[in-house]
């Protein structure tokens, strides 16, 4: 089974390492403030996990989730990450990130913007649009009545299948929302962002199935 490492490892990145343990792959971590700092995290994945600096971290990932604030772009690894299927988790929001102008005048998706900066990489936009408490608890086996979809945005098709095979190898369908410059259509307030699988005061979330993604992607707007 392949290695899958982290370049952030907080809500999100934890639950998707979770996810990814328990589907049997190898997952390295890494944060800002080092290793040193998730020998707790790393306790409770158990002995599939490990942490690493971020450049170690994407060195060894076959694949790469980068799970960062927006802000945090011009930090990451590039050259570690060239060549590599990248999963971008991430959502710009500006009280956290500080306005990006290209960002805040939407001609240009988040994705495209972290591309600038890890532009060898090929990177997939996953897992923005669900709380990361509803992606742990909705995951499914393949074949499952009640399996919940992901939208997926990205320009290369063989990361794309990549990322397909991930996805659905930790409980989850997939709905190929286009390319990257499409990755609007999942971005911040969305209607297939958050929504779908229900309310965050119910943590267990609900299921949403691949026509409700498909729906809710159509009906995505932006002026
Ligand atoms: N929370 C959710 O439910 C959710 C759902 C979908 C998408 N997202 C998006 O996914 C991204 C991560 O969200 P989150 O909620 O997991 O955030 P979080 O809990 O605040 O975790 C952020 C992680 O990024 C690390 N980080 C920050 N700057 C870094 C840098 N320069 N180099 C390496 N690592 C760095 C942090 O490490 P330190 O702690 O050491 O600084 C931490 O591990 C965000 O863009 C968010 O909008 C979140």
């Amino acid at each position: 089974m392949s290695t899958v490492g982290f370049i952030g490892s907080g809500a999100i990145g934890s639950t998707v390492a979770r996810l990814a343990v328990e589907a049997g792959y190898q997952v390295v971590l890494s944060n800002s403030r080092g290793p040193e700092t998730l020998v707790d995290k790393v306790a409770e994945l158990g002995p599939r996990a490990a942490a690493a600096t971020s450049e170690q971290a994407a060195a060894s990932g076959d694949l790469v989730v980068v799970t960062v604030p927006v802000k945090a772009f011009p930090d990451l690894p590039a050259t570690a990450l060239a060549g590599k299927t990248v999963i971008d988790t991430c959502n710009y929001g500006p009280e956290r990130d500080g306005h990006i102008t290209e960002l805040d005048e939407a001609s240009l998706t988040s994705s495209e913007l972290l591309l600038r900066y890890i532009p060898d990489a090929k990177l997939v936009k996953a897992f923005n649009n669900i709380f990361y408490k509803h992606l742990l608890s909705l995951a499914r086996p393949a074949g499952a009545a009640d399996r919940s979809y992901l939208p997926i945005a990205g320009d290369s098709a063989p990361a794309k299948a990549a990322v397909t095979d991930f996805i659905e190898s930790i409980g989850y369908g997939v709905v190929d929302a286009g390319r990257l410059a499409d990755g609007w259509r999942q971005a911040t307030g969305m209607p297939v962002w958050g929504t779908p699988y229900g309310p965050y005061s119910n943590e267990k979330g609900e299921p949403a199935g691949e026509d409700a993604i498909r729906a809710a992607l159509v009906l995505a707007t932006r002026s």
